[in-house]
């Protein structure tokens, strides 16, 4: 079983990635298989709305100049994900963005790919606004379809400067139970591969009739 955890800070040894490694430590303590991806910092191209991915159902993004597709295979070879964000004006990183958008329009393009795969979302912040954040990574998550995994509270830790977030005790100890309850759903999930032949939906063209 391997979990990804997608960082969408630029700051590549910042809290978000100290929540992360937080997380793994208590998923690897199951002898569950992780690795950190570096979104943020990347040059990434937002999603063109090109709908080539819609056309060619392989689930990889038309534009190849950038990191996506292997970002994207990273996803689709992984159990679960973990989708984590520092709070940039209220909203996640630009980075995070331009990932989710290709991320969701591939996966609905190759027939909803995302489709019962285990997720959960970890913001940092300074001071406020990892509401919106988390709010839009767990929007992302269960409307793919995915299986969303939660905590003891909303999974955000407070802090400023790289490291401050260990300051933040009841935000660290909720990176620990995201961990204990992501693999708890790990291990409920591997024996609840059912296909129920249901076709989910990929066309979009009914919200306007
Ligand atoms: C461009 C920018 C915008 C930010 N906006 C907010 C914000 O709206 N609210 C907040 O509390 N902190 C804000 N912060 C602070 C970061 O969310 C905070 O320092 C976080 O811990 C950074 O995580 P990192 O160390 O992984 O980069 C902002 C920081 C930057 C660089």
């Amino acid at each position: 079983m391997k979990v990804t955890a997608f960082n969408g800070s630029p700051r590549k040894e910042g809290n978000t990635k100290l929540l992360i490694e937080r997380t793994l430590d208590r998923l690897a303590k199951h002898n569950i298989e992780t690795e950190i991806v570096q979104v943020g910092g990347n040059l990434l191209w937002g999603c063109q709305s090109c709908y080539v991915c819609f056309k060619t159902k392989s689930g990889r993004c038309r534009i190849d100049n950038d990191a996506m597709n292997s970002f994207i295979e990273k996803v689709h070879s992984s159990d679960a994900i973990i989708l984590a964000s520092p709070t940039y004006y209220g909203e996640v990183s630009a980075e995070m963005k331009a990932f989710l958008d290709r991320l969701g329009l591939t996966s609905i393009g190759a027939g909803r790919t995302l489709t019962h795969k285990i997720g959960a979302a970890l913001v940092s912040v300074r001071r406020s606004g990892a509401v919106p954040v988390y709010d839009s990574l767990n929007r992302f998550m269960l409307g793919s379809g995915m299986v969303v995994v939660g905590s003891t509270h909303w999974n955000a830790a407070i802090g400023e400067m790289p490291g401050d977030i260990f300051e933040d005790a009841e935000g660290m100890h909720n990176a620990d139970d995201l961990g204990e309850q992501l693999a708890w759903m790990l291990k409920v999930h591997s024996g609840a591969r059912v296909d129920s032949g249901f076709e989910h939906q990929t066309s979009f063209s009914n919200y306007f009739k």
